[in-house]
């Protein structure tokens, strides 16, 4: 029995360290399994889990949902500047690939649309309040997804390749979304 304790801790240890280095610390296979990941149903382009989250979809031949595409656009023109590319993070801003895995849908909303500020002597910094920015507000879930996805691995840095097309209900919500 003795000595076994140690190696478990090790194993921890090793865990923990693969979940801050890589966001998620299964193989793309556990993450089907996970409920605030795998897909419960489609409608009209778009996925959810089974708690209705939006999450993102990758077909056995690679092909992305439009979303994930769509967010992979979007977070490059709003969020990169800051937050560093692909969701990798930077000196500045967390790397929000990890906080999409770890945060609740709703506060992650809730921090883009309201913002959010710390100020201290030793830090200074500012996440500015999208909640007026029909750019990111009409593009939000998509960039979640993009991210999720980036968080689980599921979609390599760079430019995805195969999408799906936008669908109809997609194209008439966004336009009325941008009005
Ligand atoms: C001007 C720089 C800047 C831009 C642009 C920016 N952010 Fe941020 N963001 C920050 C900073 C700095 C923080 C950390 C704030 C803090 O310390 O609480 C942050 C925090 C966040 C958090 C909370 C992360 C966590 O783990 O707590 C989310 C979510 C987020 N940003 C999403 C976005 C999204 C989505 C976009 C693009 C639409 C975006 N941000 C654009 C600077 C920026």
């Amino acid at each position: 029995m003795k000595g076994k304790t140690p190696m478990r801790l090790t194993a921890v240890l090793l865990a923990s360290a693969a979940l801050i280095l890589t966001g998620y610390p299964g193989s793309a296979q556990e993450a089907d399994d996970d409920p605030n990941i795998a897909v419960a149903y489609e409608e009209d382009g778009r996925y959810f889990t089974e708690d209705d989250i939006p999450t993102y979809n990758v077909a056995e031949d690679g092909t992305i949902d439009w979303r994930t595409y769509s967010g992979f656009r979007r977070y490059h023109s709003e969020c990169h500047v800051c937050h560093g590319p692909e969701g990798e993070g930077s000196t500045y801003a967390p790397a929000l690939k990890i906080s999409a895995m770890e945060m609740d849908y709703y506060d992650f909303v809730d921090v883009v649309v309201n913002g959010r500020k710390v100020v201290s002597s030793s830090e200074n910094s500012v996440m500015p309040a999208f909640g007026d920015n029909p750019n990111v507000m009409c593009y939000l879930d998509d960039i979640y997804v993009y991210l999720k996805a980036r968080g689980t691995d599921a979609v390599a840095r760079g430019r995805p390749g195969k999408k799906e097309p936008k669908s109809d209900v997609i194209r008439e919500d966004e336009n009325a979304c941008l009005g």
